[in-house]
């Protein structure tokens, strides 16, 4: 008697677990996993992608959600990393590399999406040739300047043009940051190339931001869905 109810209440609770395993997995009941072999992603300049990746006709079980892609105005490809949009300009599925370039930052050198790009995420790292870009927003100057700085440029606030400025690779080198308080700073990659660019004519800083910049992912569940 004992021992039936104790099989009983196991059933029970295995029952139950599975039918939650179920939900949270949120694989529809009748879902073939073929879907995920079947379907792609496709959109604007990317085009065939496949696991990890998920988004457009590959539903969201079909990879990680970190790897899930939304395709903005049915042309536009946008990944979030960090809670910051991107947009992904090249793919490379066998080296496991993207290329991105920040969606605020489009053709656009200002923002107010005031967020650093970083890639600390367990599934998505810095890629190599890359160099730091950091934005300097809503500045002031200190001290007046003898000549205007080559990476000064302006963004408007509240109907104002605010100064900000532009700076290559590690920060304290540049003398302007003596000169001149920021409230605001944001740090973003670009390609190396562009970087030696962008120090020869400070006007290419648009263009530049959207060459994007490399970044690697890894797909460490891989090992797991094959099984
Ligand atoms: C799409 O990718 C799959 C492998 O992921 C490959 O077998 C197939 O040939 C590709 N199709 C096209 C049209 O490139
Ligand atoms: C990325 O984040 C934005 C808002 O921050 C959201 O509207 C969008 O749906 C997200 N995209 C994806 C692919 O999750
Ligand atoms: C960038 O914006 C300018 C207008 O401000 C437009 O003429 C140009 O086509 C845009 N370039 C891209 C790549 O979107
Ligand atoms: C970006 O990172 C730098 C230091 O790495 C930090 O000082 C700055 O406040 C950060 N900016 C934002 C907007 O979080
Ligand atoms: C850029 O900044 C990030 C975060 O601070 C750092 O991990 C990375 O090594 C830097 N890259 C270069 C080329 O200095
Ligand atoms: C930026 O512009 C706004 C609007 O005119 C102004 O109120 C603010 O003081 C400016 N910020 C700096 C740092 O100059
Ligand atoms: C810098 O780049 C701008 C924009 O492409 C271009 O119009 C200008 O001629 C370039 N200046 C020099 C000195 O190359």
């Amino acid at each position: 008697m004992l021992s039936l109810s104790s099989t009983t209440t196991t059933t029970i609770v295995a029952i139950t677990l599975i039918f939650s395993l179920h939900h949270t997995t949120s694989l529809p009941p009748d879902a073939p996993l073929s879907t995920c072999q079947l379907t792609s992603f496709n959109c604007g300049t990317i085009t065939n992608l496949s696991y990890p990746f998920t988004g457009g006709d590959r539903p969201s079980f079909c990879g990680p959600p970190q790897f899930h892609l939304n395709c903005q105005d049915g042309v536009v490809p946008v990944l979030n990393i960090s809670s910051v949009s991107y947009r992904v300009l090249s793919i490379n599925s066998v080296a496991q590399t993207l290329t991105l370039a920040r969606l605020d930052l489009w053709n656009e050198t200002c923002t107010n999406v005031y967020v650093n790009s970083t890639f600390d995420d367990p599934v998505f790292g810095y890629g190599s040739g890359n160099q730091n870009l950091t934005l300097f927003y809503e500045c002031k100057p200190t001290s007046a300047f003898t000549e205007t700085p080559k990476n000064l440029f302006h963004c408007e606030s509240n109907g104002a043009l605010n100064e900000s400025y532009a700076l290559v690779g590690s920060l304290p080198s540049d003398p302007i940051l003596g000169i001149v308080e920021c409230v605001q700073h944001i740090s973003v990659p670009i390609l190396k190339e562009q970087a030696d660019r962008l120090v020869e004519n400070r006007s290419l800083l648009r263009e530049i931001l959207m060459k994007g910049f490399n970044v690697n992912y890894w797909n460490s569940y891989e090992s797991v869905c094959l099984e």
